[in-house]
């Protein structure tokens, strides 16, 4: 398919047919390419593939299909050099056996469901407690350890790869037979978008996220300290010393956690603020400025400046919600296609989701998916430089 699309006659033929039968249409495919390769293959036996998405002006993006993870975003900075900007390994092995969620699709819930337990039309569901006394990301095998079925998909915005899985019913303690399709784009704006649908054909809870680390100035380049961040976030999310949200939607202005104006990260992750404490820096949902809880608009939520490659990340979301987590827990073990250890502050993810421990909180924006009902979030990272 990809070698006919390629074609110089096919391609002709179908840019002549969308300027006679559709006159509106006054671009072609985009012109970024698809690579695939094999990867590797899981201990479990499964073959996993790579895809390797490039763009008009060169931005790469590499996807496998162990956990649907983006293993790497390379960019250019202000002077057209390139850098892979988030954290990752080199081979499968690492993915299985000790990643951090590096990159991953999360599933089928972001972050933590207290005491690993909630209920759904009065039946009480348990989960797997596999962080401390908590459920975290999915449980024991989230959809981060799952190899996705892929498809390429190219069309005007971009090129890219579009992932499924069906998560049986009751799998990791989740109701319902969950159908989920994530389409990652590259455009030729220098965009990775993350498109997430899903059906359940019971009443279940849902809240997918992307789980990359970023990091500005390139993975295995020291800490994130001297970036900028900003964030379109009045209000975040408390938590009690598990990092359960203790359901209170607190003002940002006096604490660690106000990005409203654009701040260097170094202060606010060594702050001595109660809540960054118990973070052991940030680690917290953020939440955006929504101008009603049913306005799902794309919005952006957040802007990432590294002053010394002039790169900028900007997040933009349907999301009401993003947990941003700076790396607190890597100890430097670990190290990616740099070589260089990832230590604590490495990256800095923006997990774009519905808050923790929804399920246990009628006041935050429900994360129920109903029978009948398609699930629908999306994402784009976009990458710009000064
Ligand atoms: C999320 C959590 C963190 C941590 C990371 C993965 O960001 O909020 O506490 O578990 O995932 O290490």
């Amino acid at each position: 398919m990809r070698r006919l699309a390629h074609s110089g006659a096919v391609k002709t033929l179908i840019f002549l047919t969308a300027g006679f039968v559709l006159p509106w249409a006054n671009t072609a495919w985009a012109a970024g390419n698809i690579h695939k390769r094999p990867y590797g293959t899981t201990a479990a036996g499964a073959a996993v593939d790579e895809y390797t998405l490039t763009n008009a002006s060169g931005m790469e993006v590499k996807i496998i299909t162990y956990g649907g993870t983006v293993t790497s975003i390379k960019v250019p900075d202000r002077n057209g050099n390139m850098a892979n900007v988030v954290l990752g390994f080199s081979d499968l092995n690492s993915y299985e056996t000790r990643s951090p969620y590096f990159g991953c699709i999360i599933g089928r819930y972001g972050n933590r469901i207290a005491k690993g337990k909630f209920t759904l039309e009065g039946q009480e569901y348990t989960l797997a407690a596999n962080n401390g006394p908590n459920s975290l990301h999915g449980g024991n095998v989230g959809f981060d350890k799952k190899v996705w079925a892929a498809t390429e998909v190219r069309d005007m915005s971009g090129v890219g790869v579009s992932l499924t899985y069906t998560s049986p019913d009751m799998e990791e303690g989740y109701p319902g037979t969950l159908n989920m399709k994530v389409v990652y784009t590259l455009t030729d704006n220098n965009e990775l978008k993350i498109d997430y649908t899903a059906t359940t054909d019971k009443p279940t809870v849902f809240n997918p996220t992307n789980h990359s680390y970023f990091n500005l100035a390139g993975e295995g380049s020291g800490p994130i300290y001297d970036e900028v961040l900003w964030m379109a976030a009045d209000k975040f999310t408390p938590v009690d010393s598990t990092l359960i949200p203790t359901g209170t939607l607190a003002p940002v202005a006096g604490t660690a956690f106000d990005f409203t104006v654009p701040k260097v990260l170094g202060p606010a992750i060594h702050s001595n603020d109660p809540q960054v404490v118990i973070g052991k820096g940030i680690d917290h949902n953020l939440v955006l400025n929504r101008r009603s809880a049913s306005d799902k608009s794309m919005m952006l939520g957040a802007r990432l400046y590294d002053p010394q490659s002039g790169r900028i990340m900007e997040t933009w979301t349907t999301e009401p919600g993003i947990q941003v987590y700076t790396g607190n827990f890597l100890d430097g073990s670990l190290y990616g296609p740099s070589g260089r250890a990832y230590r604590q502050g490495a990256a800095i993810t923006f997990e774009t989701q519905h808050f923790p421990d929804s399920p246990n909180h009628p006041n935050f924006p429900s994360t129920e998916l109903k029978p009948g009902q398609t699930f629908r979030s999306s994402t784009i990272h976009k990458f710009l430089v000064d």
